[in-house]
């Protein structure tokens, strides 16, 4: 079965990376998203593997997450009838594609502009950010995701804020490429959303919403017992006052819990002010538990309802959908070369 790119549909490339927990701000800034745009786009959502691995990770935990991601995009709504989903490591031509694109596309000036590196090595040297203990892959991981997204032709990259550094560094490598080898690559567009791009920290409004973080009072992890989740809303720290107003400069924390409230409930910020009227931060909490506790009871029903073998079914079909695609755009960037 080969993949029908041959419509008039712009294409959808995304990932998700299967390491440590997937929580709210990457539902609320990414993969809501990807299942809005299912319809309208030919989808390509990938579980990224080999991005994981540019830090250590247990091996055993790391193949239960590469499923376990699957059964979050397909709980968050992503119907693999519609979008093709597909584990990186599957498809050669990624790390292929990312070798040629550091030999003929990508200098060290751009790398040593990414942030990501240098934050990730802050965290696990912190007199020295981007050094000894830093993987020469994590520094070199916008490549790899810059080769995810140029095999697929791709138009459309829906990511969370962090990673539009990323994308803008993708849409350069193509240009450079094209210009110095002739035309092979299309330079993707970044589709990041007006509200929900940055979720905040539960525990701290000015670091965003991590799977990383040093404590799970951080995140509300979408495998979060519901109970726990509605415990961690109503310990979320909050602003001086008692007005439930959104307020980015004066009340950041507040803003960050009427940002998650409005995109869970669907209902619009200026809509939850009135609601909570003269009621102060506790009622809104509540409020807010209530929500959460909903929207995980629901999510998680029909999380625990995929089978692994049905997920590995989804993960075989879908690359033999995208290989051909892949391995087509490998060729003609290789003919470019002269390797042939
Ligand atoms: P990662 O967990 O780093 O693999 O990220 C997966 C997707 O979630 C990416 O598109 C990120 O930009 C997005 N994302 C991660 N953290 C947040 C956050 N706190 N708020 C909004 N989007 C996020
Ligand atoms: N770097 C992204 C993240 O950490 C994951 C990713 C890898 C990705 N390849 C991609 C996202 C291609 C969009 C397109 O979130």
């Amino acid at each position: 079965m080969e993949l029908d790119m041959k419509n008039n549909k712009a294409t959808v490339f995304s990932g998700v990376q299967p390491s440590g927990v997937l929580h709210i701000g990457n539902y609320l800034g990414a993969l809501a998203q990807w299942v809005e745009m299912q319809n309208q786009y030919n989808c390509i959502f990938c579980v990224v593997d080999y991005h994981a691995i540019t830090v250590k990770q247990e091996s055993q935990e790391l193949s239960r997450r590469i499923l376990d991601v699957v059964k979050i995009y397909l709980a968050s709504g992503i119907n693999p009838e519609q979008a093709v989903i597909f584990q990186q490591s599957d498809i050669t031509a990624h790390t292929e594609l990312a070798w040629i694109l550091n030999c003929a596309a990508a200098r060290l000036a751009d790398l040593n502009k990414m942030t990501q590196f240098k934050d990730k090595g802050a965290k696990k040297e912190p007199a020295c950010p981007a050094g000894r203990s830093v993987s020469v892959g994590l520094y070199d991981y916008p490549v790899l995701m810059a080769a995810d997204i140029l095999l697929y032709n791709t138009d459309l990259v829906p990511v969370g804020d962090d990673q539009v550094q990323h994308v803008e560094l993708c849409r350069t490598l193509a240009e450079r490429f094209n210009r110095d080898y002739g035309q092979v690559f299309k330079a993707p567009q970044v589709a990041v959303r007006k509200q929900g791009a940055r979720i905040m920290g539960l525990d701290d409004p000015t670091k965003k919403m991590s799977k990383s973080a040093s404590s799970p009072a951080n995140y509300i992890a979408l495998t979060d017992a519901p109970e726990i989740a509605a415990k961690k809303i109503k310990r979320a720290v909050t602003d001086s006052g008692s007005e439930v107003k959104f307020d980015q400069k004066q009340k950041p924390a507040l803003a960050n819990l009427l940002t998650i409230y409005s995109l869970l409930a669907g209902i619009k910020i200026k809509e939850l002010e009135e609601n909570y009227k003269g009621k102060g931060y506790g009622e809104f909490k509540n409020g807010l538990a209530e929500e959460i506790k909903k929207f995980l009871r629901e999510f998680q029903i029909k999380y625990n309802s995929f089978t692994d073998q049905e997920v590995k079914q989804i993960l075989r079909d879908g690359a033999d959908k995208i290989r051909p695609v892949a391995n087509k755009t490998l060729k003609r960037v290789k003919n470019k070369l002269g390797i042939i």
